[in-house]
């Protein structure tokens, strides 16, 4: 059986500061115990603190090479801070073409390139099939499959959709070595049996876990239900 994976996008929510680092603390001890790969995706700003306890990724990244580029985060920049890799492309942070709104798939693989090159690893965040089927050919560590319309919202996307989910499952492992990832409105144990049922490698979570009063005990949820 191969490692799942949690990715726990931290977002711009108060409670990444407010709880951050203990949830990258918790991770890093429950990564070693379970067997499953818990991954951390906070802001920015304490990207340096989370790394020190669990496996760290940013939350997205430039097309760009270092240089004058005035508030632009470089693969370079996230090579200094000792992060394992980086989110690309997730809903809340497109890379839309500026004039036409539609995905920019140039700067897309662009930026993919230079952050695997660099040895960063790359979690593609994609809103359907089609999409998928474009960014396997850039060869990222993960491709995320997040229905926007679900991100943020009580009803999971493995119980919403579980036919897209299997047919984006196998399109990824059929066509790439890229890890099959699904996002959106997981909040427990029953999404994450039932996400591996339809051929998952695993999940990115933010609020399920990010606005809960127990954390710990959703990250255990998740983790149990991965390894089932
Ligand atoms: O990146 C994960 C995220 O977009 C899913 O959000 O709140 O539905 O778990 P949420």
């Amino acid at each position: 059986m191969s490692t799942k994976i949690l990715i726990i996008n931290y977002k711009a929510y108060e409670e990444a500061f407010t709880k951050g680092i203990d949830i990258a603390k918790y991770s890093g001890e429950l990564s070693k115990s379970s067997g499953v790969s818990i991954i951390v995706s906070p802001p920015f700003t304490i990207l340096k603190e989370t790394v020190k306890s669990a496996k760290t990724i940013a939350q997205g990244v430039s097309k760009l090479d270092p240089g004058a580029f005035t508030s632009h985060v470089t693969w370079f920049e996230l090579k200094q801070a000792a992060v394992a890799g980086t989110l690309l492309n997730h809903s809340e942070n497109r890379y839309s073409d500026p004039k036409t709104g539609e995905l920019d798939y140039s700067s897309l693989k662009m930026a993919v390139e230079k952050c695997g090159n660099s040895g960063l690893e790359t979690y593609v965040c994609v809103q359907n099939l089609e999409e998928a089927k474009e960014v396997l050919k850039m060869k990222p560590t993960g491709i995320a499959y997040e229905p926007p319309e679900l991100i943020g919202g009580n009803i999971s996307v493995s119980n919403s959709k579980p036919e897209i989910v299997k047919e984006f499952c196998s399109l990824v492992k059929s066509n790439s070595n890229s890890l099959a990832l699904i996002g959106a409105g997981i909040k427990g144990r029953e999404d994450a049996e039932k996400s591996v049922e339809l051929g998952s490698d695993g999940l990115l979570v933010a609020s399920g876990i990010m606005k809960s009063d127990d954390f710990k005990s959703v990250i255990n949820d998740l983790v149990n239900g991965l390894n089932k």
